[in-house]
């Protein structure tokens, strides 16, 4: 295709401009025009209940996801208008194709955690995952925040009374049961959220094995057909995201190219080690990210450097940079990987997610 050539990714922290023929294909590609209000775009959660949905259920995308989109990008030719929007932005992030990604032997958990509020945990879970389903995986999307906010840039279903991993925590309501698809981008599925959740912790609080509820969901819920499941916290320690640090092997954690990001970081990895020695020995930090890079400060190099020096090879060596079409996507209800594919963001996240699956070649997890 002679689409998009990746723009200026990672830490140039240059914003991308509106110029870039790269990210003006993204745009027309993708379907920016429309605002979506939230769960609007859910009208695809009835298309099936989730992975229980027989041949329809996560995965059954398969690993000729990839060819297929770039058959259909090839076949829609210069005039998109054939194309749909999965099929758009692999054409506009140009070029990714050259090999199909690892995968996965069996399903890799990632629970993606800081306490600190605001540093991209939501952005980077959203971004992760459609880039993963585009590039073929199969991928569920847990959101375990009140807010909903992974839910939102998702768009699926997610008003009050929608059942939701509330109900999956509270009222032991199979996981399966509130899996909704992913309009847009085959194979990315999302365990939506509520603001019922926000009760969730104190609810949880009197019940039996209260940190392990999501990891019994889990224990109940045939993940075979999945390649990952990434799980959204709260910004906090609280018993939503214990539940997520006890049901998962990965704790992925963002951190804000910022001069508060290490703070409270100490508090996360005591946390975590805690998970492990009690709850959780297979927990372990595989993956940091840098997230928000802005290049033009000496002290987003300075935070970059100092996360590297501590943590060494866990940090990607990706790192996503300050971007407005990444915090533009979630109010259309995309991710920014079909909101603006050329953009810098959506190419700094297909580079993270690639290294996040190669890393999986490099652990010897895949098959
Ligand atoms: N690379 C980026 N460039 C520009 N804006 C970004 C980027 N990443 C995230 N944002 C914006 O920053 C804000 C916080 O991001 P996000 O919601 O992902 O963080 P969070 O850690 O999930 O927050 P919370 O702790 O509230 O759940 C959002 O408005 C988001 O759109
Ligand atoms: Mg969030």
């Amino acid at each position: 295709m002679a689409t998009g050539q990746p723009t200026a990714t990672g830490a140039t922290g240059q914003e991308e401009t509106a110029t870039s023929a790269a990210a003006q294909e993204g745009r027309v590609a993708g379907t920016t025009g429309q605002r979506m209000s939230p769960g609007q775009g859910s009208a695809t959660g009835a298309a099936g209940p989730g992975p229980t949905a027989g041949a329809a259920g996560p995965g059954m995308a398969s690993a000729t996801a990839w060819h297929r989109g770039a058959e259909a990008v090839a076949a829609a030719g210069p005039g998109r208008s054939a194309m749909t929007p999965a099929a758009a932005a692999l054409a506009a992030l140009g070029g990714t194709g050259a090999r199909e990604w690892p995968r996965p032997r069996s399903c890799r958990m990632i629970t993606i955690a800081n306490q600190k509020g605001g540093v991209g945990k939501t952005t980077s879970a959203v971004n992760l995952a459609a880039c993963l389903a585009l590039h073929g995986a199969r991928v569920l999307v847990v959101d375990l925040d009140p807010q909903g906010n992974a839910s939102t840039a998702l768009a699926v279903e997610h008003r009050a009374g929608t059942a939701s991993v509330y109900n999956v925590l509270v009222d032991d309501q199979p996981l399966a049961s509130i899996v909704q698809a992913v309009a847009d981008i085959p194979g990315l599925y999302c365990a939506p959220a509520t603001i019922d959740l926000a009760g969730a912790e104190i609810e949880l609080v009197p019940l039996v094995a209260r940190e392990a509820r999501l990891s019994r969901a889990f224990a109940d819920y045939d993940a075979s057909s999945l390649d990952y499941i990434l799980i959204d916290c709260p910004p906090s320690l609280g018993l939503l995201t214990v539940n997520a640090l006890v049901a998962v092997a990965e704790v992925l954690i963002p951190i804000q190219c910022e001069y508060y990001a290490l703070e409270g970081l100490e508090q996360l990895l005591r946390t975590i080690d805690l998970v492990k020695s009690h709850l959780n020995p297979t927990l372990y930090v595989s993956t940091i990210l840098l997230t928000m890079y802005d290049g033009r400060t000496r002290l987003a190099s300075q935070v970059a450097e100092e996360v590297r020096e501590h943590f060494g090879e866990v940090v990607l060596s990706t790192v996503i940079p300050r971007s407005v079409r990444v915090s533009e996507a979630p109010s259309y209800g995309q991710s920014v990987m079909t909101y603006d594919p050329g953009s810098s963001g959506a190419q700094a996240y297909l580079e993270a997610a690639r290294e996040v699956a190669d890393r999986a070649a490099e652990l010897g997890q895949t098959g």
